[in-house]
């Protein structure tokens, strides 16, 4: 078992290996994914998938119900570990060997589908409760905040838009907004690599715009991961665009290649 010493160190893993503290993507992918299989009960929700991302991109999933996009974040975040296949972060970490709590450390964020935010504290305190475990070390939230922690508070929540409701209860935002502080509670963690489910799900339009406008300029600065059926939200974003049908890679390029792909028309776009 790793301690949080070890891993913000990284010098070793639980498995004795020399880790490095951050990830390695000097030689490669920020994430690789090779001859994933995932069965349930003998149905193979993930079929000798091969999946691939550069740091820094914005890489859109699409596909039908039940092609294992979701399953595939599961196996990513250590949720879910595959029958067969190797699937690295960077260059040297493992992540069929790393707990969830450890991959999260590590610098994969995740947004599932229903926002949850502390309904019950401000928009402010939710960040500040968001924050690295080993910055938190303080009594409570009145004590005082370093000056950096509160520089990068107020980054975010000019990045996700909220700093006029930054005193506002978490419970009163609209689920758009509630959807943009879990985002910046997920930033707050300092993550490399972040993979949102329908991030896009049950926003207003201009919701769904604003939210293309924050991912856009999260990357670069960060990789992104976002599975989505809203196609005008993919397409408002999309560099390259990866189509996931029973369990594999369909087709993979960018969108205007992806929406005239025969195949693709078929089994998703096509409905
Ligand atoms: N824990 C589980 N036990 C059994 N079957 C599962 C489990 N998780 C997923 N599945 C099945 O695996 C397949 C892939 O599911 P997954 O949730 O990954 O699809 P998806 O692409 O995310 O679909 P959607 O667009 O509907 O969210 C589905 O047939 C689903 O029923
Ligand atoms: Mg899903």
């Amino acid at each position: 078992m790793n301690t949080d010493d070890d891993l913000k160190g990284g010098v070793t893993s639980g498995l004795g290996h020399i880790m490095p503290a951050g990830v390695d993507v000097s030689h490669g992918p920020i994430l690789y994914l090779e001859g994933i299989t995932v069965s349930f009960d003998g149905f193979r929700a993930l079929n000798d998938l091969n999946f691939t991302v550069e740091a820094g991109e914005l890489r859109c999933i699409i596909g039908p119900n039940g092609a294992g996009k979701t399953t595939m974040m599961d196996v990513i975040t250590g949720k879910t570990r595959p029958d067969a296949g190797t699937a690295f972060f960077g260059q040297t970490i493992d992540l069929t060997r790393f707990t969830e709590a450890e991959i999260a450390h590590r610098g994969i964020g995740r947004k599932f589908q229903k926002p949850t935010v502390f309904e019950n504290h401000t928009v402010v305190e939710n960040l500040e409760l968001a924050m690295k475990a080993d910055k938190r070390v303080r009594a409570s939230l009145r004590a005082k905040l370093r000056a950096d922690d509160l520089a990068r508070i107020g980054e975010t929540l000019a990045l996700i838009r909220l700093e006029s409701e930054a005193g506002r209860l978490a419970g009163t935002l609209s689920h758009g907004q509630k959807q943009w502080l879990e985002i910046g509670m997920l930033l707050m963690q300092e993550p490399k690599l972040l993979l949102l489910d329908e991030p896009a799900a049950g926003m207003t339009d201009e919701e769904t715009a604003r939210t293309a406008e924050l991912f856009k300029q999260l990357a670069g600065s960060h990789t992104l991961v976002v599975v989505e059926h809203d196609m005008d939200f993919i397409a408002s974003i999309a560099r390259t665009v990866t189509v996931l049908h029973e369990g594999s890679v369909l087709a993979e390029g960018p969108m205007d290649v992806v929406k005239n792909d025969e195949r693709v028309i078929e089994v998703y776009l096509g409905r």
